[in-house]
């Protein structure tokens, strides 16, 4: 059946005749190059079986996966192991989803990263902690690592929060139990601060950066800079830190709390911009579940993280159906920039969109198994419809 193509080709697709094709449009399948699908270790959160529906039902069908897992994947052998269970539970459930694995550094793993380094897209350095136990405070020990990555050609990947700086502001503000302190603990100089710091290791030792989840104007400032002078850092923002703002803890609560935290509306038109101008190159979801009963502990207990992956689509559809950027530029983000950066091999992969449909964000409706989202609620327009993945069609 011929369809049409975001750039107006005709495609030549196996669909289902239930689609009425005259209002479809097909993407090339989405690139999430940000997820946390919590195997080994979380899996009352997540797996890979309702991880991998939760992706195709978002119009992904490649995953970057992160090594914050318990235990947390930083040896060969537990990334060995991580593997084994994902292929099982894919299997299962009869979808090959494309998956790259993060690893994760401590300041004391060289010897693994150079074992493991054919088999990952790249290393993930938690500058400042976050959930689970990684972290790589010490410049000297990150300088280690963005050494080794520059030789062995691999992209580091920063959590790029300062530790020192956190550490103090928690002390600062240990009265005050408020999940509005999630902000000023976690503030604006927290992040553009490590990632200032990114750049000057990256810079020096040549390694390829990537700035995960920019979310401050300080942040976008820094790359764009970076950028201009050569450095070769490319920058991931979210579609939590463009379309909800520090306001939402008045209605969210910790449904609202990640690292980094929300920002303000001024944060989110400098992402915006950074869009537009090629300074942020992808949206990866960071789709970090955890489940309403942990949500619901007092701050500081409760769990940073929401997650993101079926959400992502439809948002930046609404987005494009408000003018504020080109299907061009939606591909470019969410799927070709992605490909470019971490020279993955071409898909054959579709998303299938219905550009009018407007539709509300329901619990009920998603497949992960945490069973909520931020955004629920949301009325949105612009929906995928179905997923080709390896020529099979998700119809949903
Ligand atoms: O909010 C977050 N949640 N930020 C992170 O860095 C980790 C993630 C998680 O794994 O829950
Ligand atoms: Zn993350």
């Amino acid at each position: 059946m011929l369809i049409k193509s975001y750039n107006n080709q005709n495609l030549d697709l196996d669909l289902p005749s239930s689609l009425n094709l005259n209002n479809l449009l097909a993407l090339p399948a989405l690139i999430d190059p940000h997820v946390h699908f919590r195997v080994p270790g979380g899996e009352h959160k997540e797996d890979w079986k309702t991880g991998a529906q939760a992706a195709i039902h978002g119009g992904v069908t490649t995953v970057f996966d992160m090594p914050n897992n318990t235990p947390a994947i930083t040896t060969a052998e537990a990334l060995r192991n991580k593997k084994q269970i994902i292929d099982e539970q894919l299997s299962e459930v009869e979808i090959p989803l494309h998956y790259y694995f993060y690893f994760g550094a401590t300041p004391d793993n060289l010897e693994e990263i150079k074992k493991v380094k054919d088999e990952i897209i790249g290393i993930k350095l938690f500058m400042g902690s976050s959930t689970g136990n990684l972290l790589v405070d010490k410049r000297s020990n990150q300088e280690q690592i963005f050494k080794l990555a520059a030789e062995l050609n691999l992209v580091v990947a920063v959590h790029a929060e300062d530790e020192i700086k956190i550490k103090m502001q928690k002390e600062k503000f240990k009265d005050n139990d408020s999940i509005k302190v999630h902000g000023l603990i976690r503030d604006r100089s927290v992040a553009a601060s490590a990632v200032a710091q990114a750049i000057e290791m990256a810079e020096f030792y040549k390694t390829k950066l990537y700035v995960l989840h920019a979310s401050t104007k300080e942040e976008v400032d820094l790359i764009r800079e970076a950028k201009a002078k050569g450095v070769n850092v490319s920058a991931e923002t979210t579609p939590h830190h463009l379309f909800l703002d520090s306001e939402a803890y008045a209605v969210l609560g910790s449904k609202a709390q990640m690292n980094p935290p929300l920002r303000t509306p001024e944060d989110q038109r400098a992402l915006w911009a950074g869009i537009a101008d090629g300074t942020i190159d992808t949206i990866g979801t960071d789709h970090a579940p955890h489940t309403l009963e942990e949500k619901a502990r007092a701050y500081p207990d409760s769990p940073s993280g929401v997650p993101g992956i079926e959400t992502s689509l439809p948002l930046l559809l609404s987005a494009y159906n408000k003018g504020k950027l080109s299907l061009e530029k939606l591909v470019a983000v969410m799927s070709g920039n992605a490909q470019k950066i971490f020279e993955l091999p071409e898909t054959n992969d579709w998303v299938i969109v219905d550009l009018n449909l407007e539709k509300e964000v329901r619990n009920e409706d998603l497949k992960t198994k945490c069973g909520w989202s931020p955004f629920a609620g949301w009325k949105l327009k612009g929906w995928p419809v179905a997923t080709v993945l390896n020529g099979k069609v998700y119809n949903f």
